[in-house]
């Protein structure tokens, strides 16, 4: 399969039965080793490796040649295959029992030294790494992760043409699409002051694709959102972005449990049972303070609201009464592990990124006491039943929250999150997959007073709530489903608005008044007049589904050529400065030249 005119096996392929074959490899130099007069060179490519031997045998010519080998430099060898003598096997090494006696050698090319080793035990530096990615992609690691990215794209490919689904390509100078991030914009030449923007997604035109009849839509899509990046975004990120026709959320969710039940079994070898759990976004939000909860283990948010209304500690009460919420969780036997000086840090940590005023903690003594700062304020009452409502044991650690429902969400949550890897609460390998549903379908922005779509602006609300889109738009809940693995928000999709009317009354609410959904989304207004059949559909983010699969934490690691934090290709230099020229072409005057 791999024999080219230039070689006939890889270097991974070699086993005891080629013993006495003929063969030639082609590979780089993975390290070499001068044993009193024989050299012995690891060839390495992405297959695998394979011993290489020069001695006397080889003929002087070859062996002199071979000593100026070094790290790095490609060559190709023709040579004998051999038993490896008794005692020197490599059971490490698939080609381990194995080496190759060479009688001729052709270095292709030669490299200057390289930055780090391709197969050192170390992971690099990230900057060198991204600096000199095609030897980073050398690693075995990285092999490894961009197999796994082909496979599981391949098997989306199978799965969704076995389905009937049609692949269509979108295009990418698009026109602004509303997902809620910033849009990368392209500058016309031909019309000065008009741009075009990459697509956030392909939302539009594959609703589009439904009116026109593609009633089963597929694509693996590229798409740019210039948005704050943290270790699972990138700029530039992978989808695979499906659309529906004549469907309910329901058959959304079908195709897609289907799908990760089969990614399951041929790239992890796990059994999922199906259908998928699923959980309203405010049974989520109660439980777990969070919309993407990881639920390979419990520590529930716990609610004190009750207690803390008629409790002695005021800062409590006050919180209670005033409408805000008290809730807390319980740390399993993480007293001990927790000193005064890590729970000062645990309480900055808070403060600092959710704004909560403070964390209140107790630790459970051996004889059930609360020992906390602040117990002198309780009742022994009080406190008995704190200790009763969180279950807690002696050696157990507990943190309460007292602020507004929001609040005390994101802090429980983010130290619910830390909590369960510190005290190791699951099996790193575990594997757990959840939809979220019944989404809000608005979210207010309190600093602009306004409304928001918490999805994006075509997704239909349930038909049960359609009265509260004119009374209370807070309290509709949309038909907008998450896929969440592991904590992670690993898709997200809505069954959309396919009447136009109300449509315009949800542009309404988002204050998109009736001549800016023209201008912007005129064409779909029009084309949901033209048969727009009822239709959803889902986006799986490709690379999120690649790292959790892997059992990486980091996108740029599932990524051949990612961009870093600041959204810049270390490789390449990209973002640069263009020629004056370019510039004049496309109407363009820089107003200032710095951050270049
Ligand atoms: P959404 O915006 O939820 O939905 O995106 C779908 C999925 O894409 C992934 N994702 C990202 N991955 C890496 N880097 C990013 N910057 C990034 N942003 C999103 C996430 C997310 O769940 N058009 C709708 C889908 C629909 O309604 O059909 C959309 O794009 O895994």
């Amino acid at each position: 399969r791999t024999s080219t005119l230039l070689r006939t096996h890889t270097c991974g392929e070699l086993r005891l039965e080629h013993v006495g074959q003929r063969v030639t490899l082609c590979g780089w130099v993975d390290s070499y080793r001068d044993h009193s007069g024989i050299l012995f060179v690891d060839l390495r490519d992405r297959y695998g490796r394979t011993q290489l031997v020069f001695d006397p045998q080889s003929g002087e010519e070859t062996q002199k040649l071979a000593r100026t080998l070094r790290a790095e430099y490609v060559i190709g060898v023709t040579g004998t295959v051999v038993k490896r003598p008794e005692g020197t096997e490599n059971p490490a090494l698939p080609t381990g029992e194995i080496e190759l006696r060479v009688e001729s050698l052709k270095i292709f090319n030669k490299s200057t030294p390289p930055p780090f080793y391709p197969t050192a035990k170390e992971t690099p530096a990230e900057d060198l790494r991204l600096r000199y990615r095609y030897i980073d992609l050398r690693r075995p690691a990285m092999q490894r992760t961009l197999l796994l990215r082909h496979r599981m794209i391949k098997i989306m490919r199978d799965y969704f043409d076995e389905l009937g689904f049609i692949e269509v390509e979108t295009p990418m100078l698009g026109r602004s699409t509303p997902e809620g991030a910033r849009d990368y914009l392209v500058p016309s030449r031909i019309q000065h002051g008009c741009f075009y923007a990459l697509p956030q997604s392909p939302q539009l035109y594959k609703q589009i694709l439904m009116v026109a009849g593609y009633d089963r839509y597929v694509q693996v899509a590229r798409c740019f959102r210039d948005e704050d990046l943290r270790a699972d975004r990138q700029p530039e990120f992978t989808q695979l972005d499906l659309e529906m026709s004549f469907v309910e959320a329901k058959d959304v969710m079908g195709v897609i449990d289907g799908l990760m039940a089969r990614l399951a079994k041929e790239l992890l070898g796990m059994e999922l049972s199906l259908p998928l759990l699923q959980m309203t976004y405010d049974e989520a939000m109660e439980r777990f303070g969070h919309d993407a909860p990881d639920l390979r283990f419990g520590m529930e948010l716990v609610d004190l609201t009750d207690l803390a209304k008629d409790c002695q500690f005021r800062a409590f009460r006050e919180v209670a009464l005033q409408g805000g919420r008290v809730r807390a969780i319980n740390a399993p036997g993480a007293a001990a592990r927790y000193s005064r000086k890590n729970l000062d840090d645990l309480t900055k940590f808070v403060v600092e990124n959710f704004g909560v005023k403070g964390l209140s903690w107790f630790k459970v003594e051996a004889d059930g006491i609360l020992n906390s700062p602040i117990a002198k304020n309780f009742t022994p009452d009080e406190l008995g039943r704190i200790r009763q409502r969180l279950s807690a044991k002696a050696g157990d650690l507990l943190l309460v929250v007292a602020d507004t429902f929001e609040i005390t969400c994101k802090a429980l949550a983010a130290l619910r999150k830390r909590f369960g890897a510190e005290l190791q609460l699951y099996d790193p390998g575990a594997f757990h997959f959840s939809w979220i549903v019944e989404f809000p379908m608005f979210e207010y922005d309190a600093q602009e007073g306004r409304w928001t779509a918490m999805h994006h602006p075509f997704t239909s609300p349930r038909p049960q709530d359609l009265p509260y889109l004119s009374t209370d738009p807070g309290r509709c809940r949309a038909q907008a489903y998450d896929l969440v693995i592991n904590g992670y928000e690993a898709g997200g999709g809505t069954i959309r608005i396919h009447d136009q009317q109300l449509q315009q009354q949800v542009f309404q609410i988002l204050g998109i008044d009736a001549e800016q959904a023209k201008e912007r989304f005129g064409f779909l207004l029009e084309a949901l007049q033209s048969g727009a059949p009822p239709h959803g559909g889902i986006a799986l983010g490709v690379d999120r589904l690649v790292m959790l699969f892997a059992g990486l934490d980091n996108i740029r690691d599932c990524i051949a050529f990612p961009k870093t934090q600041r959204a810049t290709d270390l490789m390449t230099g990209a973002p640069s400065p263009v020629e004056p020229k370019q510039l004049e072409e496309l109407g363009i005057t820089l107003r200032s030249a710095k951050n270049r």
